[in-house]
């Protein structure tokens, strides 16, 4: 068919969304799972009315100048970190994220790593894989109690307020900073504490703010020092909420006692990273969003993003809706 917009589509995703692309748009795909270089990322934009970006893909202000016939950039994710808004913004470029679609399986997996943390799972795993389990003892692997214990969140948005829901199951007390909506705070009765207090007085501190200027490192040495000794960490936001080198430094030193992180920065982390291999973190690859179920929504929710964009319609999900006046 003639004058069917061209797509470019940064990974592979699934076929429903695909195939909902496909049935408008001339789609080019970038087949591997390892992300674009810059050149082929500027290489694979030159020609296209339509970009499916995903977290990895630094989209400034010269990728934006490399896509002269950009109508429309759709991240597949809800964070948009890796994006110059302002740039796009400055192009009368909109810019679609895949926000709700998301919140309860990221929650689950900051929950299962809260859970997989305080109860020492994946030790307990390596201690019977390493032929150490030769009985039972009273002091064996002891851990976290969970349930009564004190929830920090850190952003009570969708995500932090569906974390907030689990954790009021498990009978936990909940204080947060960050986050103003009211209805949140009130359906899981949770407290509005300043960050020092949100600190001091958690059991689990759960992060789940975007990452900002104003969020970067808000997890710093100064602020794990005010945290408990016997504290968890769980962080499924993005690893640059926390600095790296002052979490490797509270956990060799045990001035808190956990972490179980989602996201790392650098990310991905290497293997040799020295927080891969403490007794006391846990470590997995970004898989927050990791269900077929939410990825295919995110996907369509990003497929419906990127041809209302083409068709020059509002996008159900526009980060910047500035561009529409
Ligand atoms: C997001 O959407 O921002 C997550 O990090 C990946 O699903």
């Amino acid at each position: 068919m003639p004058n069917r917009p061209k797509v470019f589509i940064s990974r592979t995703i699934p076929a429903e969304p695909l195939a909902r692309i496909e049935a408008e748009c001339e789609v080019t795909m970038w087949p591997h799972d390892t992300p674009p270089s810059v050149a082929e990322l500027h290489a694979a934009v030159a020609n296209v009315d339509g970009l499916m970006s995903m977290l990895t893909e630094r989209i400034d202000a010269a990728l934006l100048d490399a896509a002269p016939n950009l109508k429309v950039i759709s991240q597949f994710a809800v964070g948009i970190d890796n994006i110059n808004v302002a740039a796009a913004t400055a192009r009368q470029l909109p810019v679609g994220n895949t926000p709700g679609v998301l919140t309860e399986a990221t929650a689950d997996q900051a929950f299962a790593l809260l859970l997989a943390a305080a109860r020492r799972l994946v030790e307990g795993v390596e201690y019977v894989r390493n032929d150490d389990w030769q009985t039972w003892y009273p002091l064996q692997l002891l851990g976290s109690t969970v349930s009564g214990a004190t929830l920090g969140i850190i952003g009570l948005g969708r995500i932090g307020h569906a974390m907030a829901q689990r954790a009021k199951g498990f009978g936990m007390r909940i204080l947060y900073h960050g986050g103003s909506n009211q209805d949140f705070a009130a359906d899981v009765g949770a407290e509005q504490v300043s960050l020092d207090t949100l600190l001091s007085e958690s059991d689990f501190v759960s992060l789940h703010c975007p990452l900002t200027p104003q969020t970067k490192h808000i997890i710093n040495a100064a602020a794990l020092s005010r945290m408990k000794p016997s504290a968890i960490l769980i962080n499924t936001a993005r690893g640059g909420v926390v600095d790296s080198a002052a979490l490797l430094h509270a956990l060799q030193t045990h001035q808190i006692r956990y972490a179980a992180l989602d996201v790392t920065d650098p990310e991905p982390i290497a293997a040799d990273h020295p927080l891969v291999h403490l007794p006391n973190c846990i470590v997995v690859p970004h898989l927050g969003s990791a269900t077929w179920q939410t990825r295919t929504a995110m996907g369509m929710l990003a497929a419906d993003n990127l041809l209302a964009g083409l068709r020059g319609e509002r996008l159900p999900n526009c980060v910047n809706p500035e561009v529409y006046g």
